[in-house]
């Protein structure tokens, strides 16, 4: 227990002066601190600190108004059919639908949005419709989230192959020269590349230009951008790849339950869903055995759609443009680099360093996403989960682990595959806990803070000083 957190008034308001004049652009944001005032006092009444942006958004009290005065003002059907209230339905739905393509800036409208229940759903869409057979590759970067990783089962009941390719271990980029390699060189019909455009376990951006140079050899994009929209313009006018994932409640934090695929339509004649639903088919019959998929979107959504929330997407969208971009930016990057400054700059009396940085400390290449290890003052790790329970103590949510990222957590501690094997060779289905018993001595895990839209100093300013309770211990 690193013990009770006592803030001065003085010296935090002292820091932040220092701060204000460090970061001049935070100065342009101080409406969010008004903001935070008006739509989220439930924040502060309940005196949390939330870093945990890339887990979940937090959404506005006025996003949850807006939304239950569209339900309670007027009555909604199941949409698709003629009756006055499923066209209601519909229009809503399709509206939203549109305001995501523009939201994306799909400009000549070459997309459809699919809508899902998460980010997770879209990416099993495309797991079970891609032609997987002896003429088809996928490729995905060791960086991914544990649902891009997933796609790799729907593979292996198939004659194709998969590969992943290399992350540097110190930076945590893509190894640039590896995947060349194989970009140009795998030579099949299908071929997809899976690459997230934000980690959401270091946080580093990966380059958004490899979707063109994975397009001059040929093969189809999936970006995984649920870490990377909340903070971040994917504009779809530049940046075209096949496939994109998204959760809205990553966005603006309401409603969970809905993200979106983001389809090319090019890509369309190659996908083959294995089943059909109610609401997927232009035709089915039962006597004759077959069916027709629907056109577009309408094939990718299985039975009702989430009818009563997808308009929210659309509030939601607005809400963000209204605040615009650029401020949510100099806001979140302003406090993640004072964060990332001060936790580099913590030393033990050893003359060890505090923190071990996973990832670049480039700060213009990763997101407001800052990953770490917490070291004591003989250079031990200390334990994540541990560092987690003394950060709950003092209301602190942020995370701890490998955040469903095996593959970045893997890289980072230099994890061999000699190491991890043997764990799933013993036939026991191991629980979680006793996974990271056996992995401890192995793996570094790590502990990740995030910033987003309605962070404010006083959050970077108390997560510093309980970090720096873990000083010459
Ligand atoms: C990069 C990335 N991809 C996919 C997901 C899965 O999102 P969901 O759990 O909303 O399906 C997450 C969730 O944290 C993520 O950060």
């Amino acid at each position: 227990m690193p013990g009770t957190l006592s803030i001065d008034v003085t010296s935090i308001e002292e820091a932040y002066q220092e701060f204000l004049s460090e970061y001049p652009e935070y100065n342009t944001t101080l409406s969010l601190d008004e903001l935070r005032a008006n739509e989220f006092s439930r924040i502060d009444k309940n005196g949390h600190t939330y870093l945990d942006f890339v887990g979940s958004n937090l959404y506005p009290a006025s996003l949850v108004k807006e939304h239950q005065e569209y339900l309670l003002n007027n009555v909604y059907g199941n949409p698709h059919s003629i009756n006055p209230t499923s066209s209601l339905a519909t229009k809503y739905c399709e509206q939203a639908r549109n305001y995501v393509k523009k939201y994306f800036n799909d400009i000549d409208d070459e997309y459809v949005v699919v809508f899902t229940m998460n980010a997770s759903g879209a990416l099993k869409l495309v797991g079970e419709s891609y032609p997987f057979n002896d003429d088809s590759y996928f490729l995905l970067t060791a960086d991914n989230h544990n649902s891009v990783n997933g796609i790799r089962e729907f593979v292996r009941n198939t004659k194709a192959s998969f590969a992943y390719t290399d992350i540097d271990q110190d930076t945590l980029f893509i190894e640039q020269d590896k995947l060349n390699n194989v970009l140009s060189s795998v030579d099949k019909k299908n071929k997809l590349f899976a690459f997230p455009a934000q980690s959401n376990f270091s946080g580093v951006k990966h380059d958004l230009g490899l979707i063109d140079k994975a397009h001059e050899y040929g093969w189809d994009v999936l970006l995984d951008a649920a870490a990377f929209v909340p903070t971040g313009k994917l504009d779809l006018s530049v940046y075209k790849p096949e496939f994109v994932s998204v959760s809205f409640y990553k966005m603006f934090g309401y409603p969970t339950g809905i993200g979106c695929l983001m389809m090319k339509k090019t890509v369309l004649s190659k996908l083959k869903r294995p089943w059909f639903a109610g609401g997927t088919i232009a035709i089915a019959s039962v006597k004759a055995d077959d069916h027709y998929m629907a056109d577009n979107e309408v094939g990718f959504e299985d039975g009702t759609i989430n009818f009563l929330n997808i308009p929210a997407v659309e509030m939601g969208l607005k809400y963000l443009e209204g605040l615009g971009l650029k401020k949510i930016q100099d806001r979140v990057f302003s406090l993640a680099r004072w964060t990332l400054n001060e936790l580099l700059s913590l030393k033990h009396d050893s003359g060890v360093s505090l923190i071990h940085l996973l990832g670049t400390s480039d700060m213009s290449k990763r997101g407001a996403t800052i990953t770490f290890n917490v070291r004591s003052k003989d250079g031990e790790m200390v334990f994540y989960e541990d560092v987690e329970k003394d950060a709950m103590t003092m209301n602190i949510s942020l995370r701890a682990g490998c955040f469903c990222n095996p593959g970045a957590d893997e890289a980072a501690s230099n994890l061999t595959i000699e190491a991890l094997r043997p764990i799933f060779e013993t036939g026991e289905k191991l629980s979680y806990a006793r996974f990271i018993e056996q992995v401890k001595k192995f793996t570094r895990g790590a502990v990740r803070v995030s910033f987003g839209h309605i962070s404010n100093f006083n959050d970077a300013y108390k997560f510093v000083s309980f970090i720096k309770t873990y000083l010459n211990r």
